[in-house]
């Protein structure tokens, strides 16, 4: 037998010293203990709390009698549907299981050691872990100010001004994870006249179905006329299909072609391209969803601001609200009454939690909690 040796050693360095996504709370467990303790209120990872159409679970129904074949592994059904509803050839579209997968495959196909990706300092947790898997460096550019319109936001100037002739790839969600900030759509458009064709620009639009803000549309409006732009799609959020795992990019076929052949074949399963496709089919409950959220969203930030709480502007169905030191304290009550939302340390927001925007009887045990927290300390 050979002498023993550290296995993960052997692994490539930026890998070995890549710290895994922290997706928080043991969810299954604290589902069990608050289960008898009046439910555990969900608001930590932005999910949906209205749930998928009633369509899809007709949908996943009708995959029973196949689950022993595999899914086809074009997606081709779900491409068709959602060609129709960009305007697009299905070569513009790249299917994943989940946006987070796509997210990986770009970096990992468009940059290595030696490139640059840039980020704003308060970017989705995913965009530095692709970026150290691919072995790129990491460019981090300031944020916006805290006294800014939009606190926190991406600065778009600053961006720009960070691009080098090693750059490969840019990456901002739009509207923004951890902040719920936004930049408008006339400001995308000076910011890709300063790009070069040579570098990709992925906004990550996983919120866009909740912006109410007239001045944002859909960077897909752009992509004709800047090819490199390249735009991430989720299921996860506003479809309410978190649990099956699906999303795409919008992009050049020449992106997509690229890219397919490092995606596994089968990478969405049945469920997940079933459901997918009668979600789409069914808009209005879509267009429920996102009215429901409006509402709730000004609802819960004007009590919030009654409160005397600082809340970050959002245009998505979570709000970034300013507790300073109290942060911890108030996140540990919270947890004790069975109301998780998450405290954003590890993205370096240390006087911030996020909470999701839930339904009104959620909202409500949210707030009066709080109340309750606040008035003891
Ligand atoms: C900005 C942003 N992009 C992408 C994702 C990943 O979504 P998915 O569930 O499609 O992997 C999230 C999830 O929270 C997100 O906040």
């Amino acid at each position: 037998m050979s002498a023993a040796i550290d296995l993960r050693s052997l692994a490539r360095p930026e890998i070995q010293s890549l710290k895994a996504y922290d997706p928080g709370h043991d969810i299954p467990l604290l589902r069990q203990q608050f289960a008898s303790k009046g439910g555990l209120l969900e608001l930590g990872s932005n999910e949906n709390p209205y749930g998928p159409s009633p369509a899809v679970t007709e949908a996943l129904h009708a995959v029973f009698p196949l689950l022993h074949r595999y899914p086809d592994p074009s997606g081709a059904a779900l491409k068709l549907a959602l060609a129709k509803l960009h305007g697009v050839e299905t070569s513009h579209l790249m299917l994943g299981n989940g946006s987070h997968e796509l997210l990986m495959q770009l970096a990992q196909v468009f940059t290595g050691p030696g490139d640059e990706i840039v980020f704003s300092r308060f970017c989705f947790a995913v965009y530095p872990i692709a970026a150290q898997a691919a072995g790129a460096s990491i460019i981090w550019v300031a944020s916006l100010p805290e006294t800014d319109d939009m606190p926190l936001g991406h600065d778009l100037q600053a961006m720009a001004n960070a691009i080098t002739s090693k750059t490969k790839l840019i990456c901002m969600a739009n509207p923004n994870n951890p902040t719920g900030t936004w930049y408008s759509t006339q400001d995308l458009e000076q910011f890709m006249q300063r790009v070069p064709a040579s570098v990709l620009v992925l906004v990550d639009e996983a919120y866009i179905e909740y912006v109410t803000d007239p001045a944002l549309v859909s960077a897909t409006a752009l992509q004709q006329r800047f090819p490199n732009l390249v735009v991430s799609r989720t299921f996860s959020k506003a479809h309410g299909l978190a649990g099956l795992r699906a999303g795409y990019l919008l992009a050049d076929a020449a992106v997509v072609s690229v890219m397919e052949p490092i995606r596994e074949s089968f990478n969405l399963n049945a469920m997940a391209l079933a459901a997918a496709q009668a979600s789409l089919a069914d808009q209005d409950h879509l267009n429920t969803v996102r009215q429901a959220t409006a509402v709730e969203r000004e609802w819960l930030d004007a009590e919030l601001h009654a409160l005397g709480l600082s809340v970050l502007p959002s245009q998505t169905n979570f709000l970034l609200v300013r507790m300073d030191e109290r942060t911890e304290d108030v996140e540990q009550a919270l947890f004790q009454r069975g109301i998780m939302v998450r405290p954003m340390g590890g993205y370096g927001l240390h006087g911030y939690l996020r909470i999701t925007v839930s339904v009104r009887a959620d909202n409500e045990r949210l707030l009066q909690a709080i109340k309750e927290i606040l008035a003891c300390m």
